[in-house]
């Protein structure tokens, strides 16, 4: 069928043909069917395409968002969703997507936003943000908004994003039709209470020409306004088999690390190199019973948990958050047990010596350290909601067909004195058995795509499970016949049992498809070798890989993604002889152009 194109019968040119015969005359019937869905949805995507001039229309409704990992964006398309099915004229951006200045042309919009980093914005609102803090800001009378703020409770700077976002818009005169809303990692409910608010509210106040669009209501070849989403989510996720679940970390390594292998045989579960994968993980059943039996709460006690009955036991190991403490968790807690010392102790901490206390303890510690004795129900009541972990994708489906591989390391800490390990890391990497099953569903990152230019060249840094999203660079990569230039910087403690999916890189790097590896291994010497003291080492290859329009890709924990950010700073400021300031703007230049990728955690 595609071979019959031709210039003449199509409204592509001769290489558009080329293109398409080579990128999709292979797909199977799933993915070709999956592939005119997405392309039909993106037909009606209302986010502009790049460089396409805004519409900015008569929307009642405007609804822009700013993600990291996707939630704030699924949220956004619901709400968008919501506002098609009642007939209300809305229009969806992502921020990076929206020019700042078009925001004064705008009477309602919602503003759906993460918080990440410490504190920090998402990387998409860099633009916003500066420009409702420069002086070219207009005020804003006329701007009817409200805030949905995202984040996670066991952050110190919890929705700071949202509350900063909210904060700026009240200086320039805007109006807010509701209060700022801020979501905890369960965010689902406070979400969809916040939405339907909205919907009422467009309904009774801003739907005035709702009969008209109604009377043009379109007929049933009409494409959705809002982009299909994946079948499974987060609330529903998909039940995949575990393949494999492997040690790729040597016997005697500091480190704990698996390659897992998960079967994603579902038509709708396709994803793109650089997506990652939500995990719905349950909690160690021994680690249940003990605290379980400390408590002295037995475990058949029946307990209502999202006005279901359970046994407090299951309750706990499925649906409960022990691993990761709150600020709210330790006062309720010490609240509910009367543990004046605990609350004495921990309200006598400043901001960061809570911020500690929280990072370097779990329930159990709480429990051991400060015993109380409370019902069963109340542990439930004073417990956030057990959320999803997210993991890399370290596959392209190019090259793995229906699977998806992770690379996963046991988080363990032993801050006081007993080891405790991670829910979703050691569900992963020690519970879960081959054949068994686990609840995921897809994170699309399109922040973290290879560049659409195909002779981009990538330099990708990685330090530990970092690596996973360029193992599926390179899949990709090779799937395609690609010859764009590729270069890894790699860094883990030590070469001899640390070196993630080894064999892979040296043979990629064999047949030319990688150009160049550098690694960092931390600990193989006196003194700590990390990726970004080769980041300042390659200052010069760097600059000329950046001068040939490199996209530079980062991988792995915050601290190391911040550190080698200093680097590249310092490498352009050497390199090109300007001062450290010119340098740092360069690099947010580039990271506003999409040229700096990161994907830290
Ligand atoms: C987009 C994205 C991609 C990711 N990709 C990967 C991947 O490919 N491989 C991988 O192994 N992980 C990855 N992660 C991290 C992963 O999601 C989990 O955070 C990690 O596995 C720990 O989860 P856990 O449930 O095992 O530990 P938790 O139960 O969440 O934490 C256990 C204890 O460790 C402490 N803790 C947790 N994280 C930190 C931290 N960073 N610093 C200090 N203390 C901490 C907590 O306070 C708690 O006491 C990714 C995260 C994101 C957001
Ligand atoms: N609990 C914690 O304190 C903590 C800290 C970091 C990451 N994590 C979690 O651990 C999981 C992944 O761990 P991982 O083993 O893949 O990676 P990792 O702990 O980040 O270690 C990978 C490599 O990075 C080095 N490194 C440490 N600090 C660095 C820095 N500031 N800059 C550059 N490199 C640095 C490490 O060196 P050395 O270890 O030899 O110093 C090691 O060689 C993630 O889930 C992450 O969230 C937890
Ligand atoms: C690396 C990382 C850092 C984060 N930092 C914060 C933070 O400082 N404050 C906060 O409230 N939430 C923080 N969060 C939680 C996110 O805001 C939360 O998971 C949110 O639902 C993500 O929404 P998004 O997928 O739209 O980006 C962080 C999450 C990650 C993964």
């Amino acid at each position: 069928m595609l071979s019959t194109l031709r210039i003449e019968n199509s409204p592509f040119n001769e290489q558009q043909l080329k293109q398409l015969q080579s990128s999709i005359g292979d797909l199977n019937p799933a993915q070709s069917q999956w592939l005119s869905g997405y392309l039909a949805g993106r037909l009606a995507d209302p986010l502009p395409a790049p460089g396409a001039e805004q519409i900015l229309s008569e929307a009642s409704l405007t609804i822009i968002y700013a993600t990291e990992t996707g939630n704030a964006e699924g949220i956004a398309k619901r709400m968008a969703a919501g506002l098609e099915h009642q007939g209300t004229r809305s229009e969806l951006h992502a921020m990076g997507d929206f020019r700042p200045t078009a925001l004064r042309k705008l009477k309602n919009v919602v503003f759906i936003i993460s918080t990440h980093g410490e504190g920090d914005p998402p990387d998409e609102a860099l633009d916003l943000f500066e420009y409702l803090d420069s002086e070219r800001a207009p005020a804003l009378p006329e701007l009817n908004y409200r805030v949905l703020a995202l984040g996670d409770q066991s952050y110190t700077k919890f929705c700071e994003a949202g509350r900063q976002l909210d904060e700026k818009l009240q200086n320039l005169g805007a109006r807010s039709f509701g209060e700022r809303v801020e979501c905890d990692v369960d965010y689902e409910s406070d979400a969809n209470e916040y939405t339907e608010e909205v919907l009422q509210y467009v309904k009774e106040n801003l739907d005035t020409d709702n009969q008209a669009v109604e009377a043009s209501a379109p007929g049933p070849s009409h494409l959705s306004l809002v982009p299909t989403e994946s079948r499974w989510t987060r609330a529903q996720p998909f039940g995949a088999e575990v393949g494999q679940v492997q040690k790729i970390t040597g016997t005697d390594s500091d480190k704990d690390i698996y390659h897992l292998e998960i079967l994603l045989d579902d038509p709708d579960m396709l994803y793109e190199a650089g997506d990652s994968l939500g995990v719905w993980a349950s909690n160690d059943p021994q680690l249940v019973d003990s605290i379980l039996i400390a408590l002295q709460i037995g475990p058949s006690e029946i307990v209502n948990f999202n006005d279901e009955d359970m046994t407090v036991s299951h309750a706990v190991t499925e649906h409960l958050e022990i691993t990761r403490l709150s600020m709210d968790t330790v006062l309720a807690y010490a609240q509910a047990g009367h543990q004046g010392q605990l609350e004495a102790h921990f309200s006598g901490l400043d901001a960061e010596q809570q911020k500690a206390f929280i990072e370097q303890r779990q329930l159990a510690d709480l429990v051991e350290a400060y015993p109380v004795q409370i019902p069963g129900q109340t542990l439930v009541e004073i417990l956030r909601p057990l959320a999803p972990r997210s993991y890399s994708i370290a596959s392209s489906q190019k090259a793995v067909a229906e699977e998806a591989h992770l690379t996963v390391a046991t988080l363990n800490s032993n801050a006081t004195g007993t080891i405790r390990q991670g829910v979703a890391s050691s569900f992963l990497n020690q519970r879960l058995k081959p054949g068994e099953s686990v609840r995921v569903f897809l994170e699309p990152n399109r922040r973290f795509r290879l560049p659409e230019d195909t002779q981009a060249p990538i330099i990708m840094i990685a330090a530990g499970t970092g690596i996973a999203p360029f193992r599926a660079f390179m899949q990709e990569l090779e799937e395609s016949r690609s010859d764009r230039d590729s270069w890894l910087i790699f860094g883990n403690p030590h070469l001899r049992t640390d070196f993630l999916y080894q064999r892979e890189w040296l043979r990629w790097r064999d047949t030319g498809l990688l150009n160049r590896i550098d690694t960092a291994w931390s600990r193989d010497q006196a003194e700590k070798r990390y990726v970004q003291d080769v980041v300042k080492e390659q200052a010069a290859l760097i600059d000329e890989w950046l001068q040939r329009g490199a996209h530079i890709y980062l991988c792995g924990s915050l601290q190391m993604g911040q550190a080698v950010l200093d680097a590249l700073s310092e490498a352009l400021s050497v390199q090109r002889e300007i001062e450290p300031e010119k340098a740092a703007t360069l690099l947010t230049q580039l990271r506003r152009d999409k040229r700096i990728k990161k994907d830290l955690y």
